[in-house]
Protein backbone atom coordinates (compact mmCIF):
# COMPACT_ATOMS: atom_id res chain seq x y z
CA UNK A 1 0.00 0.00 0.00
CA UNK A 2 1.40 3.00 -0.84
CA UNK A 3 0.77 6.74 -2.73
CA UNK A 4 2.71 7.03 -5.77
CA UNK A 5 3.28 9.40 -7.53
CA UNK A 6 4.15 9.41 -11.50
CA UNK A 7 5.77 11.77 -13.80
CA UNK A 8 3.26 14.23 -12.30
CA UNK A 9 3.85 17.94 -13.88
CA UNK A 10 1.36 20.65 -12.85
CA UNK A 11 0.90 24.45 -13.32
CA UNK A 12 -1.89 26.67 -12.15
CA UNK A 13 -2.90 27.89 -15.80
CA UNK A 14 -0.21 29.97 -17.03
CA UNK A 15 3.54 28.67 -16.96
CA UNK A 16 5.41 30.84 -14.06
CA UNK A 17 7.73 33.38 -15.60
CA UNK A 18 11.27 31.16 -15.78
CA UNK A 19 9.04 29.16 -18.33
CA UNK A 20 8.58 26.43 -15.88
CA UNK A 21 5.91 24.23 -14.41
CA UNK A 22 5.15 24.47 -10.57
CA UNK A 23 5.74 21.03 -10.31
CA UNK A 24 7.76 19.46 -13.06
CA UNK A 25 8.15 15.45 -14.05
CA UNK A 26 7.64 14.17 -10.35
CA UNK A 27 8.16 10.69 -9.55
CA UNK A 28 7.69 9.89 -5.91
CA UNK A 29 6.94 6.61 -3.90
CA UNK A 30 5.31 6.93 -0.23
CA UNK A 31 5.13 3.47 1.46
CA UNK A 32 2.39 3.46 4.02
CA UNK A 33 4.10 3.48 7.44
CA UNK A 34 6.67 5.68 6.07
CA UNK A 35 7.57 9.50 7.91
CA UNK A 36 8.73 11.68 5.08
CA UNK A 37 9.32 15.08 5.86
CA UNK A 38 9.01 17.23 2.19
CA UNK A 39 11.75 20.50 2.70
CA UNK A 40 12.00 22.98 0.41
CA UNK A 41 12.06 26.77 -0.08
CA UNK A 42 9.33 29.04 -0.23
CA UNK A 43 7.29 28.85 -3.64
CA UNK A 44 9.61 25.00 -4.14
CA UNK A 45 6.07 23.30 -4.92
CA UNK A 46 5.71 21.83 -1.84
CA UNK A 47 1.98 22.31 -1.07
CA UNK A 48 1.36 22.40 -4.57
CA UNK A 49 2.54 18.24 -4.80
CA UNK A 50 0.95 17.44 -1.34
CA UNK A 51 -2.66 19.08 -2.26
CA UNK A 52 -2.02 16.06 -5.17
CA UNK A 53 -2.09 13.39 -2.82
CA UNK A 54 -5.57 14.21 -1.33
CA UNK A 55 -7.07 14.89 -4.65
CA UNK A 56 -7.13 18.72 -4.10
CA UNK A 57 -5.29 19.53 -7.35
CA UNK A 58 -5.29 17.09 -10.22
CA UNK A 59 -2.16 16.66 -12.38
CA UNK A 60 -2.09 18.16 -15.37
CA UNK A 61 0.26 15.17 -16.70
CA UNK A 62 0.84 12.16 -14.67
CA UNK A 63 -1.26 10.09 -12.16
CA UNK A 64 -1.22 10.15 -8.67
CA UNK A 65 -2.67 7.24 -7.23
CA UNK A 66 -3.60 6.05 -3.17
CA UNK A 67 -3.28 2.66 -2.84
CA UNK A 68 -4.48 1.28 -5.86
CA UNK A 69 -6.84 4.36 -6.45
CA UNK A 70 -6.81 7.29 -8.08
CA UNK A 71 -5.88 9.97 -5.74
CA UNK A 72 -9.01 12.19 -6.17
CA UNK A 73 -11.84 9.31 -6.13
CA UNK A 74 -13.69 9.28 -3.06
CA UNK A 75 -12.55 5.78 -1.74
CA UNK A 76 -9.00 7.40 -1.85
CA UNK A 77 -9.53 10.47 -0.11
CA UNK A 78 -11.33 9.26 2.99
CA UNK A 79 -7.15 7.46 3.41
CA UNK A 80 -5.74 10.60 3.18
CA UNK A 81 -6.05 12.91 6.22
CA UNK A 82 -4.27 16.81 5.62
CA UNK A 83 -3.94 19.48 7.71
CA UNK A 84 -3.59 22.92 5.97
CA UNK A 85 -1.08 25.46 7.10
CA UNK A 86 -4.05 27.98 7.94
CA UNK A 87 -6.68 25.28 10.22
CA UNK A 88 -9.00 28.24 10.64
CA UNK A 89 -10.24 27.47 7.00
CA UNK A 90 -11.05 23.88 8.01
CA UNK A 91 -13.10 24.72 10.19
CA UNK A 92 -16.82 26.07 10.02
CA UNK A 93 -19.11 24.59 12.83
CA UNK A 94 -20.20 25.58 16.12
CA UNK A 95 -18.12 23.21 18.13
CA UNK A 96 -14.84 21.54 17.25
CA UNK A 97 -17.07 18.06 17.88
CA UNK A 98 -19.93 19.40 15.00
CA UNK A 99 -16.81 19.83 12.70
CA UNK A 100 -15.78 16.06 12.99
CA UNK A 101 -19.13 15.10 13.00
CA UNK A 102 -19.97 16.44 9.46
CA UNK A 103 -16.65 15.11 8.52
CA UNK A 104 -17.04 11.69 9.05
CA UNK A 105 -20.57 11.64 7.81
CA UNK A 106 -22.05 8.97 6.04
CA UNK A 107 -19.77 6.69 7.71
CA UNK A 108 -21.75 4.97 9.70
CA UNK A 109 -20.01 5.95 13.19
CA UNK A 110 -22.45 6.90 15.91
CA UNK A 111 -21.92 10.34 17.87
CA UNK A 112 -21.55 8.50 20.98
CA UNK A 113 -18.26 6.56 19.12
CA UNK A 114 -17.20 9.14 17.70
CA UNK A 115 -17.03 11.59 20.23
CA UNK A 116 -14.54 9.08 21.90
CA UNK A 117 -12.88 9.38 19.35
CA UNK A 118 -12.22 12.87 19.41
CA UNK A 119 -11.60 12.92 23.26
CA UNK A 120 -8.78 10.15 22.39
CA UNK A 121 -7.29 12.14 19.75
CA UNK A 122 -7.65 16.02 21.38
CA UNK A 123 -5.74 13.58 24.16
CA UNK A 124 -3.18 12.41 21.64
CA UNK A 125 -2.00 15.88 20.52
CA UNK A 126 -2.31 16.94 23.87
CA UNK A 127 -5.06 19.02 24.78
CA UNK A 128 -7.78 18.91 27.05
CA UNK A 129 -11.18 17.31 25.81
CA UNK A 130 -13.36 20.27 26.78
CA UNK A 131 -11.92 21.40 23.34
CA UNK A 132 -14.34 19.23 21.55
CA UNK A 133 -17.47 21.68 23.16
CA UNK A 134 -16.05 24.68 22.51
CA UNK A 135 -16.29 27.11 19.57
CA UNK A 136 -13.70 26.27 17.07
CA UNK A 137 -13.14 30.07 17.06
CA UNK A 138 -12.59 31.16 20.26
CA UNK A 139 -9.37 28.71 20.11
CA UNK A 140 -5.86 30.39 20.09
CA UNK A 141 -3.72 29.65 16.41
CA UNK A 142 -1.92 26.85 18.49
CA UNK A 143 -4.77 25.05 20.01
CA UNK A 144 -6.56 25.84 16.37
CA UNK A 145 -4.07 23.94 14.62
CA UNK A 146 -3.87 20.84 17.33
CA UNK A 147 -7.53 20.40 17.40
CA UNK A 148 -7.58 20.93 13.41
CA UNK A 149 -5.31 17.70 13.93
CA UNK A 150 -7.36 15.91 16.21
CA UNK A 151 -10.27 16.60 14.05
CA UNK A 152 -8.47 14.90 11.31
CA UNK A 153 -7.77 11.69 13.53
CA UNK A 154 -11.16 10.95 14.60
CA UNK A 155 -12.02 9.88 11.23
CA UNK A 156 -9.20 7.39 11.15
CA UNK A 157 -6.92 8.50 8.40
CA UNK A 158 -4.46 6.31 7.04
CA UNK A 159 -1.84 8.60 5.58
CA UNK A 160 -1.69 12.10 7.04
CA UNK A 161 -0.58 15.38 5.30
CA UNK A 162 1.20 18.16 7.22
CA UNK A 163 1.14 21.42 6.04
CA UNK A 164 3.96 23.86 7.76
CA UNK A 165 2.53 22.57 11.02
CA UNK A 166 5.07 23.95 13.07
CA UNK A 167 4.89 27.42 11.84
CA UNK A 168 3.05 29.54 14.36
CA UNK A 169 3.23 27.31 17.46
CA UNK A 170 5.34 28.29 20.59
CA UNK A 171 7.74 25.82 22.32
CA UNK A 172 5.76 24.06 24.29
CA UNK A 173 3.41 23.39 21.39
CA UNK A 174 5.91 22.10 18.73
CA UNK A 175 6.65 19.97 21.27
CA UNK A 176 3.16 18.61 21.73
CA UNK A 177 3.20 18.17 17.97
CA UNK A 178 6.49 16.57 17.70
CA UNK A 179 5.11 13.73 20.69
CA UNK A 180 1.84 13.58 18.53
CA UNK A 181 3.54 12.89 15.19
CA UNK A 182 5.51 10.14 17.06
CA UNK A 183 3.27 8.53 18.73
CA UNK A 184 0.63 8.54 15.19
CA UNK A 185 3.72 6.84 13.77
CA UNK A 186 4.27 4.32 16.08
CA UNK A 187 0.18 3.35 15.89
CA UNK A 188 1.49 2.54 11.98
CA UNK A 189 -0.16 5.97 10.26
CA UNK A 190 2.19 7.53 7.58
CA UNK A 191 3.21 10.86 8.19
CA UNK A 192 4.26 13.45 5.76
CA UNK A 193 5.44 16.68 6.52
CA UNK A 194 5.47 19.59 3.79
CA UNK A 195 8.15 22.87 5.97
CA UNK A 196 10.44 25.50 4.59
CA UNK A 197 12.24 24.88 7.78
CA UNK A 198 13.80 22.10 8.95
CA UNK A 199 13.17 20.83 12.56
CA UNK A 200 16.02 18.14 13.98
CA UNK A 201 13.36 16.88 16.63
CA UNK A 202 12.29 15.00 13.72
CA UNK A 203 13.50 11.73 13.51
CA UNK A 204 16.89 11.86 12.07
CA UNK A 205 15.96 8.70 10.36
CA UNK A 206 13.33 9.94 8.61
CA UNK A 207 12.76 9.63 5.15
CA UNK A 208 13.74 13.51 3.74
CA UNK A 209 12.95 15.00 0.18
CA UNK A 210 13.91 18.53 -0.75
CA UNK A 211 11.89 20.22 -3.84
CA UNK A 212 12.92 23.07 -5.95
CA UNK A 213 11.89 24.72 -8.54
CA UNK A 214 8.96 22.24 -8.91
CA UNK A 215 11.72 18.86 -8.96
CA UNK A 216 12.95 16.96 -6.24
CA UNK A 217 16.29 17.64 -5.88
CA UNK A 218 17.99 15.71 -2.85
CA UNK A 219 16.89 12.29 -1.37
CA UNK A 220 18.29 10.95 1.43
CA UNK A 221 17.57 10.69 5.10
CA UNK A 222 17.21 14.01 7.70
CA UNK A 223 20.88 13.61 9.05
CA UNK A 224 21.97 12.92 5.14
CA UNK A 225 20.11 15.91 4.50
CA UNK A 226 21.47 18.29 7.55
CA UNK A 227 24.98 16.55 6.42
CA UNK A 228 24.63 17.75 2.50
CA UNK A 229 25.75 20.94 0.30
CA UNK A 230 21.55 21.92 0.98
CA UNK A 231 22.06 22.14 4.23
CA UNK A 232 23.42 24.69 6.98
CA UNK A 233 24.68 22.65 10.19
CA UNK A 234 22.65 23.72 12.72
CA UNK A 235 24.13 25.81 15.80
CA UNK A 236 23.74 22.57 18.59
CA UNK A 237 25.87 20.47 15.92
CA UNK A 238 28.93 23.65 15.73
CA UNK A 239 28.51 23.93 19.52
CA UNK A 240 29.00 19.99 19.32
CA UNK A 241 31.93 19.79 17.43
CA UNK A 242 33.27 22.91 18.49
CA UNK A 243 33.19 20.87 21.83
CA UNK A 244 34.57 17.54 20.54
CA UNK A 245 37.58 19.65 19.08
CA UNK A 246 38.57 20.75 22.61
CA UNK A 247 39.27 17.15 23.53
CA UNK A 248 35.28 15.85 24.52
CA UNK A 249 34.08 12.88 23.99
CA UNK A 250 31.29 13.34 21.94
CA UNK A 251 29.71 12.23 18.99
CA UNK A 252 30.28 14.79 15.86
CA UNK A 253 26.57 14.40 14.23
CA UNK A 254 24.09 15.79 17.09
CA UNK A 255 21.43 18.08 15.60
CA UNK A 256 19.22 18.59 18.06
CA UNK A 257 19.06 20.31 21.94
CA UNK A 258 17.41 17.12 23.65
CA UNK A 259 20.20 14.21 22.03
CA UNK A 260 22.90 17.37 22.75
CA UNK A 261 21.49 17.56 26.53
CA UNK A 262 21.61 13.19 26.82
CA UNK A 263 25.54 12.99 25.00
CA UNK A 264 26.53 15.87 27.67
CA UNK A 265 25.17 14.44 30.64
CA UNK A 266 26.84 11.02 29.77
CA UNK A 267 30.33 12.37 29.50
CA UNK A 268 32.09 10.24 31.61
CA UNK A 269 34.93 12.55 32.07
CA UNK A 270 35.43 16.06 30.70
CA UNK A 271 38.51 17.53 30.02
CA UNK A 272 38.23 20.90 28.09
CA UNK A 273 41.26 22.08 26.82
CA UNK A 274 40.88 26.24 27.22
CA UNK A 275 42.84 27.43 24.57
N1 LIG B 1 -3.41 29.28 -6.42
C1 LIG B 1 -2.29 29.60 -7.09
N2 LIG B 1 -2.37 30.29 -8.26
C2 LIG B 1 -1.26 30.61 -8.96
N3 LIG B 1 -0.01 30.29 -8.59
C3 LIG B 1 0.14 29.61 -7.43
C4 LIG B 1 -1.00 29.24 -6.62
N4 LIG B 1 -0.55 28.57 -5.53
C5 LIG B 1 0.80 28.53 -5.65
N5 LIG B 1 1.21 29.15 -6.78
C6 LIG B 1 2.61 29.27 -7.24
O1 LIG B 1 3.15 27.96 -7.37
C7 LIG B 1 4.49 27.93 -6.91
C8 LIG B 1 4.62 26.86 -5.83
O2 LIG B 1 3.82 27.25 -4.72
P1 LIG B 1 3.61 26.34 -3.46
O3 LIG B 1 2.59 26.97 -2.60
O4 LIG B 1 3.38 24.94 -3.92
O5 LIG B 1 5.06 26.43 -2.79
P2 LIG B 1 5.55 26.00 -1.35
O6 LIG B 1 6.83 25.25 -1.55
O7 LIG B 1 4.48 25.32 -0.62
O8 LIG B 1 5.88 27.40 -0.68
P3 LIG B 1 5.75 27.89 0.87
O9 LIG B 1 7.02 27.43 1.56
O10 LIG B 1 5.68 29.37 0.76
O11 LIG B 1 4.52 27.28 1.46
C9 LIG B 1 4.83 29.34 -6.46
O12 LIG B 1 5.52 29.97 -7.49
C10 LIG B 1 3.48 29.97 -6.22
O13 LIG B 1 3.52 31.34 -6.45
MG1 LIG C 1 3.44 25.77 1.13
Amino acid sequence: MSIVVENVSFSYGKKNPFGSMVLDRVNLKIESGEYLIIIGEVGSGKTTLIKHFNGLLKPLEGIVMVDGHKATSAHARKLVGMLFQYPQYQFFGKTVFDDVAFSVSNSGIDDKQLHEKLIESLKMVGLDENIALRSPFTLSNGQMKLAALASILAANPKYIILDEPFTGLDLINKKKLFKALAKLHDTGITIIIATHEIYYELPINSRTILMGMGKIIFEGNLEEYALSKHSQLSDVTLLMRELRRRGVDISENIFDVETAFEEIMNIKKVSIEHE
